[in-house]
């Protein structure tokens, strides 16, 4: 945990900013995986984490925004609980631990909101996410679960995202430590990237990597051979020379925080010069987006212009044609790169997905695109020092994806399907940094994972 006085301060910019009403944060209970005993690894709730810095199971916190009185509900153990779990904290200690004045058992938060209903006061929650969350809120409120959504509080969501897209510098250290962890998944995976390796030996090996480093994967590794599938988490196959594999992996910190790389290693450790051309056309357009990431562009900008450098390299490699600029106004370079350029990262890997991309990558000058390819941007907006961002440019063969736009003619005065075809099989390619936006610039965020061809080669060669 940070020291209290970070979450008081926290806590306190959230009521200024909700100005009226009751703020309600939950915690994550446990989440049983086959009996009610067994259950998932815990996570907690990131903005509970954020506001109340407490990583235990069934809690809740309150803050009156207009008294400023804020309230945290939990159970203190009995006999039998310590009997299993050994002597845990009190439920005054936990609160007085992040500055709390006031605890209260669980059972007495439903009574405590009823009460603010009766008075006609506001609540205000977060959309939950998870089904025990939904459950639990709609108890607590007698809000239906299919209301919850639309009935979340938009002051609270647009205060959370503001306070929790601009990281300090102890959020900074914290994201590099989940950096180190990565940095260490990556080298190991790129090592191991030898034919006859089974995927799933290599995916193991890195979980277990951020496991030791103290938190756990920030999300289910993404990591095969058959890279034209973007999210492939199907870790069965056995490696083969020639192959490209792509691993896209990332751990937690202790407290939480994430970090996110990609990786593209040819199996055996050296490129083809097919390969090499196209990896070659990432590498220019993540170090091109590097270079643009500064406070007052818009990431949706730096996006483009990414797509730009995938198009203009496609070009020379013969794959696409005519006019560049034209050719991504057209969205035709979504054919190789169908995804957004990057995401927030912080306390969630995709940061504050939870309460609607719209309100954390979007505003009211820039909205999400319709277009193939760009509509999949997380981020768009004006960046702003002390937004950490993925840089996370790609470009993949798909062959069904190839079939649909060459059957119908989709931006075909842009596309060379013929030699397109002949790429079929070839997979696909993704570099991804975590970069800090600096009042100067940005940074890369921890040690770079080794990226230029050539530093890839001697990595897996040991
Ligand atoms: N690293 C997975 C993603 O960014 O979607
Ligand atoms: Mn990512």
């Amino acid at each position: 945990m940070f020291a209290k006085e970070i979450y008081i301060s926290r806590r306190k910019q959230l009521a200024g900013l909700v100005k009226s009403g009751i703020i309600l944060l939950p915690g994550n209970g446990e989440s049983p995986m086959n009996y009610p005993d067994n259950t998932y690894h815990f996570r907690q709730d990131s903005s509970f984490l954020y506001f109340f810095g407490l990583d235990q199971p069934d809690l809740a916190g309150v803050i009156d925004a207009d008294s400023g009185e804020e309230i945290l509900f939990g159970n203190d153990v009995d006999l039998d609980d310590i009997i299993w779990m050994g002597p845990q904290e009190s439920m005054a200690s936990r609160a007085e631990r992040v500055g709390v004045a006031r605890s209260q058992p669980f059972g007495r938060l439903g009574d405590y909101l009823r009460e603010a209903i009766g008075m006609g006061r506001r609540i205000h929650f977060l959309p939950p996410y998870r089904g025990e969350g939904k459950i639990m809120l709609a108890a607590l409120t007698g809000i239906a679960v299919e209301r919850q959504k639309e009935m979340a509080s938009l002051e609270l969501i647009r205060a959370v995202v503001s306070l929790r897209s601009i990281k300090d510098s102890l959020e900074i250290e914290e994201i590099e430590k989940a950096c180190a962890t990565g940095y260490k998944m990556h080298v190991k995976a790129m090592k191991m990237a030898q034919p006859g390796v089974w995927e799933q030996k290599i995916t193991g090996r890195i979980e277990g990597i951020a496991a030791s480093g103290g938190g756990q994967i920030s999300f289910p590794v993404i990591l095969s051979q058959n890279g034209d599938t973007l999210h492939n988490h199907d870790h069965s196959q056995i490696l083969e020379k020639g192959r490209l594999l792509i691993v896209d992996a990332g751990a937690e910190s202790l407290l939480h925080y994430a970090s996110d790389f990609t990786r593209t290693t040819p199996v055996g450790g050296k490129f083809s010069p097919r390969q090499r051309e196209i990896y070659n056309i990432v590498l220019a357009a993540n170090n091109r987006a590097t270079e643009l990431i500064r406070p007052g562009v818009t990431y949706l900008s730096v996006h483009l212009e990414a797509a730009r450098v995938i198009a203009a390299g496609l070009k020379e490699a013969g794959l696409m044609k005519g006019d560049v600029d034209e050719a991504v106004a057209a969205g035709a370079h979504a054919l190789f790169f169908p995804h957004g350029l990057g995401h927030m990262m912080g306390l969630d890997v995709h940061d504050m997905e939870d309460l609607g991309q719209i309100h954390v990558g979007f505003d009211e000058e820039i909205r999400p695109s319709t277009q193939f390819g760009t509509r999949s941007l997380r981020l768009g907006r004006r960046l702003q020092p002390g937004f950490v961002i993925t840089n996370e440019p790609g470009i993949y063969f798909i062959p069904a994806l190839i079939d649909q736009w060459r059957t119908a003619k989709i931006n075909d005065a842009f596309i060379n399907f013929d030699k397109v075809e002949q790429y079929k099989g070839f997979g696909g390619i993704r570099l991804e940094d975590d970069i800090l936006v600096t009042p100067e610039g940005s940074r890369i965020l921890g040690k770079r994972v080794p990226i230029d061809p050539e530093e890839v080669e001697k990595t897996v060669a040991g």
